[in-house]
């Protein structure tokens, strides 16, 4: 059982590594959001002034940190205001360039009667006033094991914020972890650990806060540096800064602030999403907070940038979308168009198609004919049937290609491409719905392109099981299918998986829940997971093999899987994925383990939990996925039975479902 903090790294002078002169570090794509926090702020407008010069915003407490006033009943009213006023600067610049604080003394859960009313009174009028100059976000002191008060009075608050977000102060580490050692701590036992543990902290206060997407981390990094796993929980959080104290910076030879390896690999994996960086505490090298933030802007220059790819996936970042219905619905021609520029996936069906005529060819199925029979079915607009034709030329085996299609639009693309690539008598076009068509004949190879991102949740099964009574040695009559060769025909794919786990994104099930309706948690979304965190490989879950030489075909599925937590974390729902072997040693795969390179036509499918679970280290996590079906209709229906039950979601389809 390996502690929180195993592999705890602490930064030493030998793992600094840095520029002589950062100056020079320069190639950067884009800046850092970075400002400053100030402490002490006599003269808010000079202040300001002057460090706007070198950063985009600054963070001010609200009240003077020493200020402790007393606001209980009868207290004798200060003359003096306890901040500063509004009119010192534009609305525009406090909902711009600055972040409060809110004063750091008071004590919500104090066991002092005086001292808790006081700190309540305290806060509701601080929370109060910046909300009154519309800053764009306060920063909370960090919450304890014992903050449910504070939480409570937080919790009225965020109810009616607008446009400003909470961010909780919460360090990497705390104190105890970091005076522990990974052995010492096992000793302590997981209860008095979790108390030491600041994300159990946050976990508590953000579920005592109903998980509200209000409430944001300003995570603050600590001198001694967590496991990479620990590290990686907060990638599924709402962090929105990162603090970084000047404290932890050492002195390079040339006198310069440089961070430790472990520290930069913090920061490299928080370079990945759009936050801001807040420095705190003094200035400690040449007076200024300037190097600091040109060290860390050039850190961030140095790491890999995004590709082509990766760049034309960012809108998409972390949105939901409704899954494609392309048996049900007509594709549009600009999402034909998306399809059609990942080269990977056409480049993998080339490959098998061309893999499975040369197996063809040398198995002697060309004997005495002039040419192989290949299907492309759900051809859309051509670029399988395109690939096919490649194939065939570099395997030098002649083919006859059927394009069938039902999208009465894809079908004039189908027709126009036919007359502008020569295709003549090589490509008969039909409009069909494969599981109807009459083929004048049998298909040595079909070939199609059905799957959705969990595999088989665009229909594939039930498309493929139709139209494989024209693949040979597939009969339709099950009896006569007995007597046939069995050698016949040949799918692409020939089988395909899905893979499931369970992830933490407190991101994707609050973008669920904005839609205020129950339906929402019961559907999948497509999405490019981004601020996620997946806890544990993903594991196998459904099997479909095509031809299905099964003598009753049943595409009902039913499976049972168990993850165990590595860590404690809360769970918002779960992630799937597909795996497909094309064909002999080609195979297509969104499955993180596996995933083919440069692909990117499917973005992963999110099934989300109607209420977040909490899992403690070493729980089990058992999840439960049915794929039903009726005459009209697929549905998957989902759960979790432990640590904690959930509710079956999608309970006869009626949330979602693909229609036949
Ligand atoms: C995901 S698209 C793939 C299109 C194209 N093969 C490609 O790779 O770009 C699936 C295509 O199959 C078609 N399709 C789905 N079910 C079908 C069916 N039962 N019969 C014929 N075409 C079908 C859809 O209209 C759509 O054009």
């Amino acid at each position: 059982m390996p502690p929180k903090n195993s592999n705890a790294q602490v930064a030493t002078e030998e793992d600094v590594s840095a520029p002589q002169n950062i100056t020079d570090g320069g190639n950067y794509v884009e800046n850092l959001y970075f400002g400053v926090e100030l402490n002490c702020v006599p003269d808010l407008v000079t202040q300001l002034e002057e460090y706007r010069r070198e950063f985009d915003f600054i963070t001010v407490p609200l009240a003077h940190p020493r200020n402790e006033r007393d606001m209980s009943e009868g207290a004798i009213v200060e003359e003096e205001p306890f901040a500063r006023s509004d009119m010192l600067l534009s609305s525009g610049q406090w909902g711009s360039l600055i972040i409060g604080k809110i004063s750091p003394w008071i004590d919500l859960d104090s066991k002092d009667v005086y001292n808790r009313k006081n700190s309540e009174r305290v806060l509701l009028q601080e929370l109060s006033w910046a909300s009154h100059l519309n800053l764009p976000a306060l920063i909370l002191p960090t919450p304890t094991h014992n903050s449910t008060n504070y939480a409570q009075v937080v919790n009225r608050k965020l109810q009616g914020l607008m446009y400003m977000n909470l961010w909780m102060r919460v360090p990497l580490m705390s104190t105890w972890q970091m005076l522990h050692d990974d052995e010492t701590q096992i000793t302590f036992g997981d209860n008095h650990r979790a108390t030491q543990d600041p994300w159990e902290h946050w976990n508590t206060f953000r579920t005592l806060c109903e998980h509200s997407d209000k409430l944001c981390v300003a995570l603050e990094l600590t001198e001694n540096v967590p496991h990479e796993r620990v590290i990686s929980r907060w990638l599924g959080e709402p962090v929105r800064a990162v603090i970084i104290p000047t404290r932890i910076f050492t002195t390079n030879k040339s006198g310069f602030p440089v961070l430790s390896k472990a520290h930069q690999r913090v920061l490299q994996m928080f370079f990945k999403y759009k936050i801001q960086y807040i420095l705190s505490g003094p200035a400690r090298h040449k007076n200024s907070f300037v190097p600091y933030r040109q060290y860390v802007q050039f850190l961030y220059s140095k790491s890999p940038q995004p590709t082509y790819d990766e760049s034309f996936m960012t809108p998409y970042l972390d949105y939901l979308q409704a899954p494609l219905q392309p048996l049900m619905d007509n594709l549009e021609s600009q999402t034909y168009e998306t399809f059609e520029r990942d080269a990977t996936k056409y480049q993998l069906y080339e490959d098998a198609v061309f893999e499975c005529l040369t197996d063809m060819k040398n198995g002697g199925k060309l004997e005495g004919r002039t040419h192989i029979v290949l299907m492309v079915v759900g051809a859309g607009r051509g670029p399988l049937v395109k690939a096919s034709l490649r194939a065939s030329v570099r395997a030098g085996c002649p083919l006859k290609v059927y394009a069938v299609e039902k999208n009465p639009n894809a079908i004039i693309t189908l027709k126009n491409l036919r007359i502008s690539m020569n295709w003549g008598d090589q490509v008969t076009i039909v409009d069909s719905d494969m599981r109807v068509w009459n083929a004048p004949e049998l298909a040595d190879v079909l070939v199609s392109e059905l799957l959705g991102s969990f595999g088989d949740n665009e229909l594939s099964p039930e498309c493929l099981d139709g139209a494989q009574r024209f693949l040979k040695g597939e009969p339709d009559v099950w009896f006569v299918r007995l007597t046939q060769d069995i050698e016949g025909g040949i799918s692409i794919p020939a089988s395909y998986t899905s893979y499931l786990a369970p992830i933490s994104s407190s991101k994707l099930w609050n973008e669920v829940r904005a839609y205020k309706e129950m339906k929402h948690y019961e559907t999948p979304y497509v999405v490019k997971m981004h601020n996620f965190y997946q806890l544990g490989e993903s594991q196998e879950c459904f099997t479909f093999v095509h031809p299905n030489r099964d003598e009753y075909i049943d595409n009902q599925r039913y499976i049972n899987l168990s993850f165990r937590a590595t860590q404690s974390a809360t769970v918002h729902g779960l992630a799937g994925y597909f795996n497909s072997l094309l064909y002999g040693s080609v195979y297509m795969s969104i499955n993180p383990a596996n995933h083919s390179p440069g692909m990117f036509s499917w973005f992963p499918l999110y099934f989300p939990l109607r209420d977040p679970m909490y899992v403690a280290k070493d729980d089990v996590i058992t999840v439960h996925m049915w794929r039903n079906n009726n005459r009209v209709k697929v549905w998957y229906e989902w759960s979790i039975v432990s640590p904690q039950v959930s509710p079956i979601h999608n309970v006869g389809g009626r949330s979602y479902w693909i229609g036949l």
